[in-house]
């Protein structure tokens, strides 16, 4: 009976593995729209050296670090050496470029807190973010792809992640929930901390990549072709990974005094951070470390409402991976 029992347990993990691995497959985009993004990318870029010959155009965000669902939004960089520049001026310059050039809803947001140029193409529907100079969002998007391609358990857990959060609504900054970008840092530092470990820390490693951006200095290994392997010897699959990860979330992170830091691949104290107070809208209620401006909190955004509405979230996933017989369909069921 007990190997009856055992074999039946067997069953019911590969099943499920099966079925997170079905909705990982369903959100991955096809090669066609990368295709379309690419060639969106290409006019811009041709668009762009005409105004601004010196000037590079960057793709980064979900369309560039690999944790793109199908169907997101591209988000695109203009980096324009020159100090002197009126960032406003330049956004207006552009959204007029664009506009005179049959581009749809071509928006300049000068005063956002993040100004950017918002545009839709017409044909594919496409619609796009232009910022000015954001230089270092694009080196973290390239640390996020670089993680991605050591070990695919990665991006299917963090495509999971980030189904969950939109599904449940706790994937908006502005409602005091975390962002995109948190959910995957938060998924790598976890496949950091497994048993063995699945993901190494690239920026503990001899450096092979390293910029200087506004002051920041961003080294890390980047050959990770050469880290083909490296989580081999931990067998765990995607469901095992969902279940952990949101297990850690809901009952066994410490809240009171951790914050998670991929760049140092451990859990460092609050204390040691000084991010012990409230200083200005920083409540430090969740605490993780962005890979690079260390200084930087991706849970600042979270207030005393919130980080309940959070907690809860990741209860219920904890709860729904423990005891539900169907957890694929009642995880994303809609708030
Ligand atoms: P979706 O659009 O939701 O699929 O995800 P996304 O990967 O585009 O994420 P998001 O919209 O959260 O952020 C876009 C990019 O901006 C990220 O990939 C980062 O490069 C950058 N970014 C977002 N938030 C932060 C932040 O708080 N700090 C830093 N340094 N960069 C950020
Ligand atoms: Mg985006």
């Amino acid at each position: 009976r007990m190997l009856k029992r055992q074999m039946l347990c067997r069953l019911d993990i590969d099943w499920l593995n099966a079925a997170f691995l079905a909705i990982y497959e369903s959100l991955v985009p096809l090669e066609e729209e990368t295709a379309k993004q690419k060639q969106f990318f290409m006019l811009l870029e041709k668009l762009v050296s005409k105004e601004w010959p010196e000037a590079r155009l960057y793709l980064y965000g979900s369309c560039a670090n690999s944790f793109g669902v199908s169907k997101s939004d591209i988000d695109v960089c203009l980096a324009i050496e020159d100090a002197e520049i009126n960032k406003s001026e330049v956004l207006l310059k552009l959204a007029d470029i664009l506009q005179s050039d049959n581009f749809q809803n071509v928006q300049a947001l000068t005063r956002a807190r993040v100004p950017i140029v918002k545009l839709m193409e017409p044909v594919s529907g496409i619609s796009c973010d232009i910022c000015l100079n954001n230089v270092l969002a694009v080196v973290n998007t390239k640390l996020l792809r670089d993680y991605a391609q050591i070990d695919v358990r990665l991006r299917q857990l963090a495509f999971i992640v980030k189904h969950w959060a939109k599904s449940r609504g706790v994937n908006a900054t502005y409602q005091g929930t975390l962002s995109s970008y948190a959910y995957v840092i938060m998924c790598i530092h976890f496949l950091q901390q497994r048993r063995p470990a699945i993901l190494p820390c690239l920026q503990e490693m001899g450096t092979t990549y390293s910029i200087t951006v506004d002051d920041i200095q961003c080294a890390y290994f980047d050959q990770v072709e050469k880290l083909h392997g490296f989580g081999s010897r931990n067998k765990e699959a995607i469901a095992q990974l969902v279940w952990a990860f949101f297990n850690y979330w809901a009952y066994r992170h410490d809240y009171a005094n951790a914050v998670i830091s991929v760049r140092t691949g451990s859990i460092l104290s609050k204390r040691e951070k000084d991010w012990t107070r409230r200083i200005g809208n920083d409540r430090h209620l969740i605490c993780i470390e962005d890979p690079f401006e260390i200084s930087h909190d991706l849970g600042r955004v979270v207030d005393k409402f919130s980080i309940k509405v959070l907690r809860e979230e990741f209860e219920r996933a904890a709860d729904i991976m423990q005891y539900d017989p169907n957890p694929c369909v009642t995880l994303f069921e809609p708030y």
